[in-house]
């Protein structure tokens, strides 16, 4: 297949580079292919006739979205709507990536993809209306929502462990429970299921009863062999500024028989590569 990846230098998009190496694939830069760039997308779709479009660009600072509402709904509303108009019109199933901070975190169980969204945020608010231009626009659409993402080099919570950690004591928030997710092991999934037309809603994420950042920062410390104190403190110690969800964890009740790994294995991994164990992929 032709796959155009949109968002490709972020860290989804660098992991699916060679989780797709079957395919001819296209990932061009943002500077290269702006999502709101509505003719040079038309061009870009024309020029290259995808069989699948992936759109893993998106606005993710959390934090900043709360004082930069315009730009994150651009980059996670309206970009998608253009993007699902244009593969619609030209009969592209489009699979859009979108998150667990859609929901508000008052469930005790795992998510699926049922459930009420109702975001508690400006970042998950866009997201969602991002989700629904989509759905509205382009029938063929895989709509992927993950959680927690990290991979090395990327902007994440996990990749500032081993550093932070070197200074002296860690304090994380224990109170907010979701998914971590390896990007690569994510990567994988994505691939096999832009080989379906399982299209519609579908929660992939690292699998299993999810954990807090707290115990996410001392699986890796662990995993890495690194002795470092890790005191847990509560979300609102944090004090940052956008709320997150206490509980977030993602389960799924699609019956495709794609699943991630556990997320203790996309720790391990992302272990391995940080102290070098493991080839760095792509
Ligand atoms: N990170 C997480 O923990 C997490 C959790 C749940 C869901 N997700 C979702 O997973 C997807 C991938 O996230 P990620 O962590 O890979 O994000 P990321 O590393 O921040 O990458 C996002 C990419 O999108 C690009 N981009 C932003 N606006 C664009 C535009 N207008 N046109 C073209 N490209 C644009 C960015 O380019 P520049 O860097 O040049 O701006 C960047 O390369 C997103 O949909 C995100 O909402 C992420």
């Amino acid at each position: 297949m032709r796959i155009l990846v949109l968002g490709g230098s972020g860290q989804l998009g660098r992991a699916l580079l060679p989780a797709l190496a079957d395919h001819e694939v296209l990932a061009p830069p943002r500077g290269r292919l702006d999502l709101l760039d509505a003719a040079g997308v038309a061009q870009a779709l024309d020029a290259f006739r995808p069989h699948r479009v992936v759109n893993a660009a998106a606005w993710t600072d959390v934090d900043g979205a709360e004082d930069h509402p315009e730009a994150a709904a651009q980059a996670n509303e309206i970009g998608p709507a253009l993007l699902a108009r244009a593969t619609a019109e030209r009969g592209i199933p489009l699979l859009h990536v979108s998150t667990d901070y859609v929901f508000d975190g008052a469930a005790e169980r795992p998510y699926t993809e049922e459930a009420e969204p109702a975001p508690l945020q400006v970042y998950g608010r866009t997201k969602l209306a991002g989700e629904r231009r989509v759905q509205e626009a382009n029938p063929a659409h895989y709509i992927v929502r993950t959680a927690w993402l990290f991979t090395p080099g990327g902007r994440n919570f996990a990749s500032t462990i081993p550093e932070r950690a070197s200074h002296g004591p860690l304090r994380v928030v224990d109170d907010q429970r979701g998914s971590p997710t390896f990007a690569p092991h994510l990567a994988a999934a994505l691939a096999k299921l832009l080989l379906t037309e399982a299209y519609g809603v579908h929660h992939l994420a690292g699998t299993g009863p999810g954990m807090s950042w707290y115990e996410l920062a001392r699986a890796l410390l662990a995993q890495l062999g690194q002795r470092a104190r890790v005191e847990p403190i509560s979300g609102r110690e944090a004090a940052r500024p956008a709320r997150r969800p206490a509980y977030s964890v993602l389960g799924t009740t699609r019956t495709h028989g794609i699943a991630l790994p556990p997320a203790e294995e996309g720790i391990r991994a992302f272990a391995e590569l940080l102290s070098g164990r493991r080839a760095r992929p792509g």
